[in-house]
């Protein structure tokens, strides 16, 4: 499946709290309870297809809130793939790691962030990192999580920034439009 194909394959109302599911078609960001927001469909389609997802990644996907992406990423992971979502609202990691579970895509779960950590570098490296939350500077913490040939993509103040590992592990940053979010924090 490509990107709009699971666009269209994972309901975005199966991610939003009831009184925001009757608006889950409009193109704009909706609000998920915790000061959190659910991002506009067509900054999620740009953000994954400049991370270039393919079967079999292992993905880890920061700021999973909903779980609405972590959903997205199980699908174009596909079974032989993982998608391990990190949220750092409590309340939110367990809503988002329910919506996920009910798609039964064991290979795709959300949890907590520990405290203190950014992503999950113990089960790292990954192929790609996606981060759903603006970051001030590009935090390298991420950055190394990355495995050879892995792509990180992050609002970077204010600019969609792709970072990509070569083999040789030198990296390459390019930026990508201006968006805005919600804080990295
Ligand atoms: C735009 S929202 C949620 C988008 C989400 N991908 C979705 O599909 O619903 C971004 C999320 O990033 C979370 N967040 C902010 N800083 C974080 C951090 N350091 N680690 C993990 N999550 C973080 C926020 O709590 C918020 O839920």
């Amino acid at each position: 499946m490509d990107v709009a194909e699971v666009l269209l394959a994972v309901p975005r109302e199966d991610f939003l709290p009831a009184d925001q599911r009757a608006l889950a078609g409009e193109d704009r960001p909706l609000p998920i309870g915790h000061g959190q927001t659910s991002s506009q469909p067509r900054t999620v389609a740009a953000m994954l297809a400049l991370l270039d997802v393919h079967r079999g990644h292992r993905v880890l996907d920061v700021g999973a809130g909903s779980g609405w992406t972590t959903a997205l990423l199980a699908e174009l992971v596909g079974p032989t793939g993982s998608v391990l979502g990190i949220e750092l609202s409590p309340a939110l990691a367990r809503w988002g790691a329910a919506n996920v579970a009910a798609r039964k895509r064991s290979w795709a779960a959300v949890r907590e962030a520990a405290p203190g950590v950014l992503g999950a570098p113990d089960e790292g490296p990954y192929d790609r990192v996606l981060v759903s939350a603006e970051a001030r500077r590009l935090p390298e913490s991420l950055v190394d999580q990355l495995g050879p040939a892995g792509i990180l993509v992050i609002p970077v103040g204010g600019l969609m920034t792709r970072v990509e590992r070569s083999s040789d592990g030198s990296v390459r940053t390019t930026e990508h439009g201006a968006y805005r979010f919600v804080p990295l924090l």
